[in-house]
């Protein structure tokens, strides 16, 4: 069996599919045990987690101070007003510090290299809790909800249109992984990071899924199983706002964009979501399967911490992937 023991999670590019599908396992696994069993599982009984948030975060703030504790662990939310961070003391001594002090450090940064410099520092494993580069955390409770909802992944063709941003880019480093293949489409201007562009190219070809790059939102959606957008205005792009909503005119998923999608389409949205990118009809609608998305954050959260900080084996038969 896979050991992920003490491994740092930045990036999906660093984990292959067989390190992958065990964290989806174990994260499916206390979803059933926790929630629909109503076990107490302390798998993380006397470690600590140092939460970093540059920036602000509803869902990775809650899904990880909750369910650490859930799992009888100690999440200490720690925001640059509240430590030394990078003011008062360098990230190397803090890096160093907060090894004595927790277990493992989840960071939301600004900038990707932030998160490279505190895993160098430190210690202890460094999860990525959103860069500016990736969201890999965000993924995964995507890549969970997709598997419950559809059974398995491989063979999925998922669609993304929008922003060629952070959440993209860890589809970009996943998906092909687990034989999911990808249509993305983007204004001209708005592609994906281009090293991120030619990674994802090298894993389709490895895995033989399709990858195709856009601009058209109605042929990125054609027969496509998965409609997937984000918001078009990331945090710290606030002062392009003006720009962006009118670069990304007619780019918004309706219901006119399901209309040619294949018959059994979803609609993901990692939220915080805007009505420019998606309208109410699709958002609340029967398809939209973002407020389980939401939940499974906290479930896949607590699956990588498990992995990641102890040597557990889940109780349920292993997933169809
Ligand atoms: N999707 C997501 O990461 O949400 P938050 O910004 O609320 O954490
Ligand atoms: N792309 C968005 C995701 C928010 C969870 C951002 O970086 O703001």
């Amino acid at each position: 069996s896979v050991n992920l023991e003490g491994r740092s999670f930045l990036t999906l590019k660093d984990f292959n599919a067989e390190e992958i599908k065990p964290i989806l396992w174990v994260s499916a696994d206390l979803k059933h045990r926790i929630k629909h069993r109503g076990e107490y599982v302390p798998l993380l009984q006397g470690k600590s987690i140092a939460m970093i948030f540059e920036k602000r975060s509803t869902r990775t703030r809650m899904a990880t101070e909750t369910g650490f504790s859930l799992l009888g662990g100690h999440p200490c939310f720690l925001t640059p007003q509240d430590i030394h961070l990078g003011v008062n003391e360098s990230t190397t001594d803090t890096a160093r510090v907060l090894s004595g002090l927790a277990d493992v450090v989840l960071a939301r940064v600004y900038s990707h290299s932030s998160l490279e410099h505190l895993d160098i520092d430190a210690s202890i494993p460094v999860i990525n809790g959103l860069s500016d580069l990736y969201h890999p955390i965000q993924v995964l409770a995507d890549l969970s909800t997709l598997q419950e909802h559809y059974g398995s992944l491989k063979g999925l063709t998922l669609a993304w249109i929008g922003d060629g941003n952070n959440v993209l880019h860890s589809f970009m480093m996943s998906l092909a992984k687990l034989g999911v293949n990808l249509k993305v489409a983007t204004p001209k201007g708005y592609e994906p990071d281009a090293n991120v562009t030619q990674e994802a190219q090298l894993l389709s070809k490895q895995f033989g899924t399709k990858l195709q790059f856009l601009m058209d939102p109605m042929e990125a959606a054609r027969h496509s199983s998965v409609l997937v957008t984000d918001t078009w205005v990331s945090m710290g792009q606030e002062e392009e706002k003006k720009k962006r909503l009118k670069d990304f005119h007619g780019y918004q998923i309706t219901m006119q964009t399901g209309s040619v999608a294949a018959p059994d389409w979803t609609f993901l949205h990692c939220l915080p979501r805007k009505a420019e990118e998606v309208d109410d009809e699709v958002f609340y609608s029967p398809r939209s399967l973002v407020f389980t998305e939401a939940e499974n954050h906290k479930w896949t959260i607590m699956g990588l911490m498990v992995c990641i900080l102890t040597d557990y084996t889940p109780q349920i038969p292993k997933l169809k992937f």
